[in-house]
């Protein structure tokens, strides 16, 4: 197994939720990790939480914006001067019907959900083909396999998040960087929690540790694409 010890790991969203419990599991495993949010103040507390995990640094920065994900990673480089593992976490939903979602709420779910990933995994590519190989990961959704009514921003955001995956791991896996997705259901996190009840909803710790083992196999394989779904979901 690939032993993480001492890799350095950018996390996106990794202030709360899934992307907090990720960056936990790596401190766990003995990497550095960098993460990112839009609110300062979350970031801090993150950091000042997950500090006596490990190594890890932080600044803010919303991942739909190309300068301020370049901004992100010349911090990066300064910090750790490496990037061995790019997690793509960062997301969020604006949910309505076609004809009642403001442009500006589609605009701000595709700039997070998909070219957010874009901007990070190519400045991330990059690095990892100097380096000779790393591995990125996205995390989508289930969303991005099923659409549902209102879900038209966020279906179609994550629905574009998987064909770029995929479309991404081809580009790059004769240059030793493997790219793979996860697509959970519903998760217990703050993310859509008007949806009633939340012990039926997956653990983020559960996500976490898949996400650790796809880092740990061994360099000549790949699980390009995982669903995980809650065992025994609410009866609608
Ligand atoms: N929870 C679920 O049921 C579920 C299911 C399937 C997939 N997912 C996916 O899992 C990922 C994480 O979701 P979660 O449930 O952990 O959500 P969450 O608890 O709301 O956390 C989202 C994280 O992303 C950050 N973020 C949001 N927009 C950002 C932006 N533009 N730039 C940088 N950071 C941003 C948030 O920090 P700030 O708010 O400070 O920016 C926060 O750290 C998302 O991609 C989501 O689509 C979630």
């Amino acid at each position: 197994m690939t032993d993480l010890k001492g890799q350095c790991a950018i996390v996106t969203g990794g202030t709360k939720g899934i992307g907090h419990s990720i960056a936990e599991a790596l401190l766990a495993e003995g990497a550095r990790v960098a993460i990112c949010g839009r609110s300062a103040a979350t970031l801090s507390d993150a950091i000042r939480s997950l500090g006596t995990r490990g190594r890890i640094v932080g600044r803010p920065c919303d991942v739909g914006q190309w300068e301020q994900v370049k901004e992100f990673f010349s911090f990066v480089d300064q910090e750790f001067g490496d990037v061995d593992i790019l997690v793509n976490n960062a997301g969020i939903g604006h949910f309505g019907a076609v004809d009642e979602l403001a442009p500006e709420l589609w605009r701000e779910v595709i700039d997070t959900n998909l070219s957010g990933p874009f901007y990070c995994s190519k400045l991330a590519a990059a690095r990892m083909k100097r380096r000779g190989g790393g591995f990125i990961l996205n995390i989508g959704s289930l969303a991005g396999k099923y659409p549902f009514a209102t879900g038209a921003a966020y279906n179609a955001s994550k629905f574009g998040l998987a064909g770029f995956t995929e479309a991404m791991m081809l580009d790059l896996r004769h240059s030793n960087i493997r790219v793979s997705t996860i697509m959970p259901g519903s998760v217990q996190t703050g993310f859509r929690s008007e949806i009633e009840g939340a012990e039926w909803k997956l653990d983020p710790a559960a996500i976490a540790s898949t996400a650790i083992h796809l880092f740990k196999t061994p360099g000549r394989n790949l699980a390009s694409r995982i669903e995980m779904r809650p065992s025994r979901p609410r009866r609608k």
